[in-house]
């Protein structure tokens, strides 16, 4: 029993908004019976409409709210603080828009995923999908990657893509890429607990042989 639970992997999930990927990854958890279990969502503003969702999925929640530190430092030792009262073995960021410090994301270095709505390495930062329509990209998607000191930047574990309809707004394209990120993000979030990926010379390989991709 006791071999059972130490083997059980401690999850956390860092948000900001709305929380979405955040709840496919906790049902995915629980349907799928991954050797895990998400022990905490710690959401970077009180207002955060997933923090509710996760009350509501039973699963605990604490707030670093960003507005309440006026330096990055400070807010990034609270998080730290926060975050390691969790003991997590994967700390996954899930719409979470707030630049991490290179201490925490050193001290969680080959733990800390992020998924993000763009194919990667195009369009890091903000507004992807008015991005992906002005550059008239007829393809998009999402990316799952381990995080580095640099913004949306690291080894990429799972691609998702999808086409760029001509009529398409930044609603529908978002819409259409969210829908392969509640894929790809469990999935790979799966494959880390259980030891399934192995990062080489800054590349993630799939153990087993697995797409790491998704179209
Ligand atoms: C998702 O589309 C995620 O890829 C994006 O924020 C959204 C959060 O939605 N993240 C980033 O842009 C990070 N660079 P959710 O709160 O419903 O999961």
């Amino acid at each position: 029993m006791a071999d059972t639970l130490t083997a059980v992997k401690s999850i956390v999930i860092l948000i900001s908004g709305r929380g979405s990927n955040m709840e496919a990854m906790v049902r995915r958890c629980a349907e799928e019976r991954w050797p895990a279990r998400v022990a905490g969502v710690v959401a970077s503003r009180a207002d955060a409409p997933g923090l509710a969702l996760a009350r509501a999925l039973g699963v605990g929640t604490s707030v670093v709210d960003q507005r309440a530190f006026a330096a990055r430092e400070a807010f990034d030792d609270e998080l730290a603080r926060v975050v390691d009262g969790f003991a997590p073995d994967v700390v996954a960021l899930a719409g979470f828009m707030r630049i991490l410090g290179p201490d925490f994301v050193r001290r969680h270095e080959g733990r800390l995923l992020n998924v993000h709505p763009s194919l990667l390495p195009a369009f890091p930062g903000l507004h992807t999908h008015r991005r992906a329509l002005q550059a008239g990209c007829k393809l998009t998607g999402a990316t799952v990657h381990f995080v580095t000191a640099e913004l949306d930047h690291g080894p990429i574990v799972m691609q998702g893509a999808v086409p760029v309809h001509a009529d398409d707004d930044e609603a529908t394209l978002a819409a259409r890429v969210l829908a392969v990120e509640h894929v790809i993000y469990p999935r790979s979030v799966r494959w880390f607990v259980e030891g399934r990926l192995r990062l080489e010379g800054g590349r993630v390989r799939q153990l087993d042989g697995l797409p790491q991709w998704l179209t």
